[in-house]
């Protein structure tokens, strides 16, 4: 997502400062170009031989540098970049952009561009609530620029309260979706991800190997392109995406009735989760002792989540549902597909190399309600997410 792509990192002075180096060291990872523009206060607090040293390339400083350029220097650090960043954001700089004042190179750096334009603010409590400061960012906001919102903690002025930058990692998320195209605006997404427990007594359950990788993969990707996405999810050790709502289950009974309660409203729902076919027919209250040599367990079937989503399916909603096979992958998944009213299932063979569970990797197949059927190859859990949002965009464009 940031390959090959010119950042500007624009630095203003406060405390946060040594965080946007922490935030110039994971663009950099993560492939772009970074030019960093340094106010004077942000000069006080680290000097710019760290951001030149970290992004490789020269710390801008001055408005008017008649030594080293030969084009107008903001004009051209406009032109060039993709996106703007200015972090940490005081409300200094906050209230000059509000206010269209130019007074240096960071300011009129962020009038002449094109590139959206993404603040990181920083401040004290009492100025971040004050309703001046708040008057110009949602000024700011209704001019297109978007916000990483501070968070609540202990401030270096000693107050405790909201004001306190962002996290670099979650800066470089809304970052990446500041560089996503939005063509999932307004469109509203419902994922399940994770395997389900089904208890035997309060400390056993039985579960599957699923990792909940694949999604949260669609979830992440759903949000980077401007979804507002909900996640139902089994227990999971990943760490959410950022930006979606979460609704935590265990059990196939919960993750149902979690489904059920937000599939109305759904204009996609994407079924990746592992869901436990069976459930103990009754759990023990308590741990249970191992008395004799043989334990039988009486399983009952769970209802089947999609099956009932099909049943249930809106209007124009789109309905994809995954198939985890270890034979006869394409027959399986389409009589999955035309059992459970599917517009759409992503075939996995789990027992593949690189593909189904606890991997990062994942080969998939996707046939549709018509018949077609598209083989992709060995892809990132990422990459699969995004290729399966663009089949579900083209399907609802063509209005199928
Ligand atoms: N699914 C579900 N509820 C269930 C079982 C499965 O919603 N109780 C969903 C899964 O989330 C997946 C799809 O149905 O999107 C297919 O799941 P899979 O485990 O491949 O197949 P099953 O329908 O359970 O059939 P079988 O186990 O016989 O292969």
């Amino acid at each position: 997502m940031f390959k090959g792509k010119t950042v500007i990192l624009g630095v203003t002075g406060g405390i946060a400062v040594y965080k946007a180096v922490e935030l110039l060291r994971l663009l950099v990872k993560a492939g772009a170009q970074v030019h960093v523009i340094m106010t004077k206060a942000a000069c006080e607090f680290v000097t710019p031989l760290t951001f030149q040293t970290l992004s490789g390339n020269p710390v801008h400083t001055e408005l008017f540098n008649l030594i080293t350029e030969q084009e107008i220097g903001h004009i051209s650090l406009a032109d060039r970049a993709d996106l703007c960043i200015i972090a940490p954001a005081t409300a200094n700089v906050i209230g000059k952009l509000a206010n269209g004042i130019a007074d240096d190179l960071l300011t009129t750096t962020m009038m002449a561009t094109k590139a959206p334009v993404l603040i990181a603010p920083a401040m004290n409590v009492n100025m971040y609530e004050n309703s001046i400061y708040q008057e110009n960012e949602a000024r700011l906001q209704r001019h297109g620029y978007l916000f990483a919102a501070p968070v609540s903690g202990f401030l270096a002025c000693g107050w405790e309260g909201k004001g306190k930058l962002q996290e670099p990692a979650l800066i470089l998320e809304e970052a990446a979706r500041a560089l996503t195209p939005q063509d999932m605006a307004g469109l509203s997404v419902l994922v399940t991800a994770g395997p389900t427990r089904e208890a035997i007594d309060p400390v056993r359950y039985i579960s599957n190997h699923s990792s909940g990788k694949m999604g949260y993969a669609i979830a992440r990707a759903a949000r980077l392109r401007g979804a507002a996405v909900t996640l139902v999810s089994g227990p999971s050790a990943l760490t959410p995406p950022v930006g979606v709502e979460l609704v935590e289950v265990e059990s196939a009974a919960q993750m149902l009735a979690a489904v059920l309660e937000r599939s109305a409203g759904a204009d996609i729902i994407v079924k990746a989760a592992a869901v436990a076919d069976y459930r103990v027919a009754e759990p023990a209250g308590q741990k249970m002792k191992k008395k004799s040599d043989e334990l039988q367990l009486s399983l009952v079937k769970n209802a089947d989540i999609l099956a009932e989503l099909g049943r249930l399916k809106g209007k124009g909603q789109v309905l994809v549902g995954f198939a985890a096979e270890t034979e006869n992958l394409q027959a399986n998944a389409a009589l999955k597909l035309a059992a459970k009213n599917l517009d759409m299932i992503v075939a996995n063979d789990v027992s593949a190399a690189g593909a189904g569970f606890n991997v990062d990797t994942n080969i998939v197949r996707i046939l549709w309600r018509d018949g077609r059927c598209e083989e992709l190859p060995l892809l990132t859990k990422e990459m699969i997410a995004s290729g399966i949002l663009d089949r579900v965009l083209l399907f609802r464009a063509s209005g199928s």
